[in-house]
């Protein structure tokens, strides 16, 4: 089966990105993993904390590696917006793949020194796991939003090239997050504003590791498309899951309003949050 950095890798050499998906609920992982098998794409599973506090840390680490284990199956597990050094730690310590320090909230000395010292411990622990961290703030809710997040870095507060060099330099990590027009959350009734290809190109060119791109729920096709093409190699989906698992339950319930067997009513959930990421997964390995 092939590590985190090969299908990382195989992804640079196609020119596609790999799809980061969060859980709440085993209903879901199930639903994803479907998707990416009937692909045959690697697949990253991300538990934000509040996600991995709910299923249990210890426990979403144990189901992802099951299933890697009893499928053969490059699906690797990430603990994703992490907010301290110390639930970076927490993390690493429970056997997490990968980790983000999401210090985009800070003063960028600060996001550096704090990002650096998890590098420092994640690598002093096992040198495969991945560290990522983010710059440039982008909202901080997976939820459907009535405006854009406040004091979300669009227009010219965007990550500029020159800070994503500084950064990357100073810190040491693996991936790299910036702000180019994405936003965390999903406008109503209207697309996410339009990201800045030409940016994500310029810092793909100066920094060289793979770009992650967060908020990608809502970015039209098109955009996403034109983002990977431009450097993007991992795109999280958190808020079209967390609708669609939604929508999975109402219709359930609407249907069969007698029901009371949670694997039952999940089921229709599961089905709801495969057909999304399916379609995300075409998407984002050009298949
Ligand atoms: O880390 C999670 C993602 O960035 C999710 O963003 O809810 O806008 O899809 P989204
Ligand atoms: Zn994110």
């Amino acid at each position: 089966m092939k590590s985190y950095r090969e299908i990382l890798r195989d992804a640079e050499e196609k020119k596609i990105a790999i799809g980061h998906f969060n859980i709440s609920t085993i209903d879901a992982l199930w639903g994803i993993f479907d998707a990416a098998k009937e692909r045959n794409v690697p697949v990253l599973i991300g538990a934000s904390e509040g996600e991995r506090d709910f299923i249990g840390i210890s426990e979403v680490v144990s189901l992802v590696k099951n299933i890697r284990g009893e499928h053969d199956y490059p699906i690797y597990l990430n603990a994703d917006h992490t907010y301290s050094l110390e639930r970076v730690k927490e993390a690493v310590d429970a056997g997490f793949d990968s980790v983000i320090f999401d210090g985009a909230k800070l003063p960028i000395e600060e996001n550096i020194r704090i990002t650096r010292e998890c590098v420092e411990y994640a690598k002093s622990v096992d040198h495969n796991i991945l560290v990522e961290a983010e710059l440039g703030y982008i909202g901080s809710s997976s939820k459907m939003l009535d405006a854009v997040p406040e004091g979300a870095s669009l227009g010219d507060m965007i990550t500029t090239v020159d800070e994503a060099i500084h950064f990357v330099k100073e810190t040491g990590v693996d991936l790299f997050a910036p702000a180019v027009g994405n936003i965390h959350g999903m406008l109503k009734g209207m697309p996410d504003p339009a990201l800045n290809i030409e940016r994500v190109r310029e810092i793909k060119e100066a920094v060289g590791i793979p770009l992650v791109l967060h908020g990608a729920s809502g970015n039209s096709d098109d955009d996403i498309r034109a983002a990977i093409k431009a450097g993007i190699r991992i795109v999280h989906i958190n808020t079209e899951i967390r609708v669609a698992w939604k929508k999975g339950v109402e219709e359930h319930l609407q249907a069969k309003p007698d029901d009371v067997a949670p694997y039952a009513i999940l089921k229709d959930a599961k089905a709801h949050v495969k057909e999304v990421v399916g379609h995300k997964l075409d998407l984002f390995a050009n298949l």
